[in-house]
C-alpha cells in the first residue's frame, strides 16, 4: 500500500509576465520521503518551492502539501512547513545564538521558551551542533555551514509536517554536503518529516528517496533514483585511471566487448561500465591490455543515479542540463 502523497505538482503552469516559467511540472514524494528537485541555473527550481510554499499561483495545475490544497487554502500551509531559503535570507538575528534565535521564532508560534530551548539543542544536536559554546555564540561569527544548520533548526522549530529547502548544500565544501545530507536523512528519520531539496547538484538525489529533474522548466526525469540506476545497461561499474587519455584510447575502450558505456569522470579517470560477466575485473584488464592499456588504479564502484542521467544524456539529443565539467564523452 503507498502512502499518502505530501509534496504534489499535478500539470503546473507558471507564467511571469507572460513568461512561462514552468510548463507541465508533475511530481511527487510520499509521506516521510526525501524529494529532490535538481537543475541547472534558472531551470525553475525555486519557483517550484515557492508555488509549493503558496508564494506563487500557478495559471494552471494543482499543489497539495501536508494534505492542504495549496492554490484554495494556502494560509492552512504555513503552520505545516518549514522554509529554509536559497540564501541567508531566513532573518536570522545575527547579534543572537542559535538557541535566542530559536526561542524567538518559537514565539511567534506560541511555543513556551523552556520548550523552544529543549527541541532547538535537540535539532542542532542532530544536526552535528553539539557544542554548547558553538549554541552560545552569535549567529554572525559562526561559519557558513555552521549558519545553515541553525536556519535548519529555525525552520524545524514549530514540528512541520514538511521541510523545504533551496540549496541547502550550496558554498559548503564537498564532505560538508555529504554531512548536510546526511543530517537531512536524520531529521528526516527522527521526526518522521517529509522532505523538499532543491539543488543544482546530481549528486543529491543519491541522498534522496525520488528525484525530479528540471530543464527549462519541465520534468525531464522523475523517478526512483535507485530503481533509475538499475536501467543503466551493466553488471558492474570500475573506475579506471590512466596515465595518458585521449580520445582514440576511449574509443578504444567503448569497443571493448564487455564495456557497454564510459563516462569520463576525470581528465584521466574514466567510470567503466560492463556487462555481468563472472570476475569482471580480471576480464576487463586483461581485454584492456589486449587493447593496448594498462590502467594505474581500478577500483570497484557503484552503479548510481547520476550515471543513469548522464548515460541518458548522452543519448537524447538537446539536453541542457549538465554538471560543470561532467559532460559525458
Ligand atoms: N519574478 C520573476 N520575473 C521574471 N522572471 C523570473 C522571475 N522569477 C524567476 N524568473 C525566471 O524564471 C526562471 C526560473 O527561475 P528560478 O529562480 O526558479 O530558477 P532556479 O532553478 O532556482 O535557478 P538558480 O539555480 O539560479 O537558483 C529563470 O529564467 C528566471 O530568470
Ligand atoms: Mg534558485
Amino acid at each position: 500500500m503507498s502512502r499518502e502523497r505530501f509534496i504534489e505538482l499535478e500539470g503546473v503552469q507558471v507564467r511571469v509576465g507572460g513568461k512561462v516559467i514552468l510548463d507541465d511540472v508533475s511530481f511527487y514524494a510520499e509521506e516521510g520521503e526525501i524529494l529532490a528537485v535538481i537543475g541547472g541555473s534558472g531551470a525553475g527550481k525555486t519557483t517550484c518551492l515557492r508555488v509549493m510554499t503558496g508564494q506563487i499561483r500557478p495559471v494552471k495545475g494543482v499543489v497539495r502539501v501536508a494534505g492542504i490544497d495549496v492554490v484554495r487554502n494556502r494560509e492552512e500551509l504555513e503552520p505545516l512547513i518549514g522554509y529554509v531559503p536559497q540564501l541567508d535570507e531566513t532573518g536570522l538575528y545575527y547579534e543572537f545564538s542559535s538557541i535566542e534565535n530559536a526561542c524567538l521564532f518559537a514565539r511567534m508560534y506560541g511555543i513556551p521558551r523552556k520548550e523552544a530551548k529543549r527541541r532547538a539543542k535537540e535539532i542542532l544536536a542532530i544536526l552535528g551542533l553539539r557544542d554548547e559554546e558553538l549554541m552560545k555564540k552569535p549567529v554572525g561569527r559562526l561559519s557558513g555551514g555552521e549558519r545553515k544548520r541553525v536556519s535548519i533548526c529555525v525552520s524545524l522549530i514549530h514540528e512541520p509536517r514538511v521541510l523545504l529547502l533551496d540549496e541547502p548544500t550550496t558554498g559548503l565544501d564537498a564532505h560538508l554536503r555529504v554531512d548536510v545530507l546526511n543530517y537531512l536523512r536524520d531529521i528526516n528519520k527522527q521526526y518522521g518529516v517529509t522532505v523538499g531539496i532543491v539543488s543544482h547538484d546530481l549528486e543529491t538525489a543519491e541522498f534522496c528517496d525520488r528525484v525530479a529533474v528540471l530543464d527549462r522548466g519541465r520534468v525531464s526525469v522523475f523517478g526512483e533514483p535507485r530503481s533509475l540506476a538499475s536501467k543503466v545497461r551493466a553488471g558492474h561499474a570500475f573506475t579506471v585511471s590512466f596515465s595518458k587519455l585521449n580520445e582514440s584510447d576511449v574509443s578504444k575502450i567503448k569497443n571493448v566487448k564487455i564495456v557497454t558505456g564510459v563516462l569520463q569522470v576525470g581528465r584521466k579517470t574514466l567510470k567503466i561500465f560492463v556487462r555481468r560477466v563472472e570476475e569482471p575485473l580480471n576480464v576487463l584488464l586483461n581485454e584492456l591490455e589486449r587493447a593496448g592499456l594498462t590502467p594505474v588504479s581500478v577500483t570497484s564502484s557503484s552503479i548510481t543515479f547520476t550515471d543513469y542521467f548522464r548515460i541518458a544524456a548522452t543519448e537524447k539529443e538537446g539536453e541542457s542540463y549538465f554538471p560543470q565539467n561532467t559532460k559525458p564523452v
